[in-house]
């Protein structure tokens, strides 16, 4: 029987977690809505140290232990994130995912040992939580590796589909077997741990790079499940909730990744789009020239323009250009000319990537305009500037059946009056792909590190 006051506090832990994921639905309450998060999660876990268990059945030394695992993974937590930029986000969100991983298959190594005796619910949620959790921790590894640069190639063994799917058969296999007999085998639960972190890794290495922060979802999610099992092994309701609310989130949020980029999950895992880190061009069927545009004549044309819309991607992102061009954004508005950010939902390399971006330079947020809303506003727009942004207005999604991402929903910029775009060179996106819109004859290209070229134009507007 648990002691009351903590079941108390895990269904106020519960509650939290749910009315703090509610809030991060809105960039305007997400700051507090993480904060109530972390509070009712605080609660949850002193709540635990202290009325899990009678107090003075544990001796100091196990206390000891807690607290200074406690102290060392919040200064190393509070550090990392305090330091960490926002284009390493997904790196930290992936190592900070696998540490979930490794605590659950943590707990499954200890408590099978503790429970080899109690039948089989207890051992399913053990060994279901020991799988999962190394799974996730050794892919969410991999994944961390690949998003820093230390393994940048996709590795991709012959036949690695059907290599991976025979260890997962194998996992799972001997998963079953230690579950009906969990004395058979001498060491079995280790064996178990560690095909199930061969899997993650087979799992993860040969996914490019590039489609990291959907994997990097999907193992999230890999890691909420496995809390979840952990949470009915200890009838801990906050663990459960907290596990299922992370499970489906992580689920939802990879769906809704691969929807935005028109892409069934199963590619992906197994196709190799996004593979390479070096762009592949194709050139089939886009001809035409290109004009490039003066940092003046631009300062010139948004001066005397009444509507500007700008496009953010990725390549803003990597300049760290947000500050830059929320001064340029001030400066026109202060001009009278009406400035608005279009949004697209895979725009940068992770979700809410220009969301946040553009937050930490205080850009307002009603100034951040969602994809269908805007595309009906380009009709009206004097000069789209897009700004390190590439496959977010491709065309060829709407034009090519052949292209890689054709059906995959764009920002219509080519119905605005001018379109000026800022990339370094003629190099493609993440897509690898050719885009006909810098051959569109209302397309100018302002070529330059987007930090650099916008920081020219805002200091020729000021002239003006
Ligand atoms: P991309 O298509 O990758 O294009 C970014 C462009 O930025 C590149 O063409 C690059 O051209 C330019 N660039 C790079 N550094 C720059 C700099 N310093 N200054 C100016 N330009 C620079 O980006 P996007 O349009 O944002 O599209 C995102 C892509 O990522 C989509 O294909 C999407 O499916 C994929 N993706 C997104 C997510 C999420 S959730 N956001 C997850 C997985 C995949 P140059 O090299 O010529 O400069």
């Amino acid at each position: 029987m648990l002691n009351p006051i903590l079941e108390i506090i895990y269904l106020i832990a519960s509650v939290t977690f749910i009315i703090g994921l509610k809030m991060m639905g809105n960039p305007k309450t997400a700051r507090n809505g993480n904060l109530i998060g972390a509070a009712g999660m605080t609660l949850a876990i002193f709540g635990t140290i202290f009325l899990y268990k009678d107090l003075s059945q544990v001796t100091m030394l196990v206390l000891g232990l807690i607290f200074a695992g406690i102290a060392i993974g919040t200064i190393i937590g509070w550090m990392t994130a305090k330091k960490v930029q926002m284009t390493k986000m997904p790196e930290l969100v992936s190592l900070f995912n696998g540490m979930g991983g490794a605590c659950a298959a943590l707990i499954g190594l200890i408590e099978f040992h503790h429970n080899t005796g109690n039948g089989f619910g207890p051992m399913l949620f053990i060994l279901v939580g020991l799988i999962i959790g190394s799974v996730s921790f050794s892919g969410s590894i991999i994944a961390f590796l690949k998003l820093n640069g230390t393994m940048n190639k996709a590795i991709r063994l012959p036949s690695y589909n059907m290599i991976n799917n025979l260890i997962l058969l194998l996992t799972l296999g001997f998963g079953g077997y230690m579950l009906m007999n969990p004395l058979a085998i001498h060491g079995g639960v280790y064996i178990l741990f560690a095909i199930s972190l061969a899997y993650g890794v087979f799992f993860t290495i040969p996914i490019g790079g590039a489609d990291m922060p959907v994997v990097i979802s999907l193992l999230n999610s890999f890691t909420g499940l496995a809390a979840a099992t952990g949470g009915f092994l200890y009838a801990n309701q906050a663990m459960q909730t907290g596990g299922i609310l992370v499970g489906s989130a992580g689920t939802l949020l990879t769906l809704v990744m691969c929807k935005a980029m028109n892409r069934p999950l199963s590619n992906v895992i197994f196709g190799a789009f996004g593979g390479s880190n070096e762009a592949v061009v194709e050139r089939d069927g886009v001809t035409g020239s290109i004009k490039d545009i003066s940092v003046s004549d631009l300062a010139v044309l948004m001066n005397y323009s009444k509507k500007v819309v700008i496009v953010p991607g990725y390549g803003l992102a990597v300049a760290q250009a947000q500050h830059v061009i929320h001064e340029l954004e001030n400066i026109l508005e202060e001009r009278g000319v009406s400035v608005k950010y279009a949004i697209h939902p895979v725009a940068g390399r992770m979700p809410g990537h220009m969301n946040v971006l553009l937050a930490e330079a205080n850009v307002s947020y009603d100034k951040l305009v969602e994809m269908e809303e805007i595309n009906g506003e380009f009709a009206t727009t004097d000069v789209v500037l897009v700004v390190g942004a590439n496959d977010v207005v491709n065309p060829a999604a709407k034009n090519d059946p052949a292209s890689p991402i054709y059906g995959m929903p764009i920002l219509e910029v080519e119905n605005a009056s001018h379109i000026v775009v800022n990339k370094r060179s003629m190099n493609a996106g993440y897509a690898g792909i050719e885009n006909e819109l810098f051959y569109n004859p209302k397309t100018s290209m302002l070529f330059g590190d987007a930090k650099t070229v916008l920081t020219k134009l805002v200091a020729e507007l000021k002239t003006m």
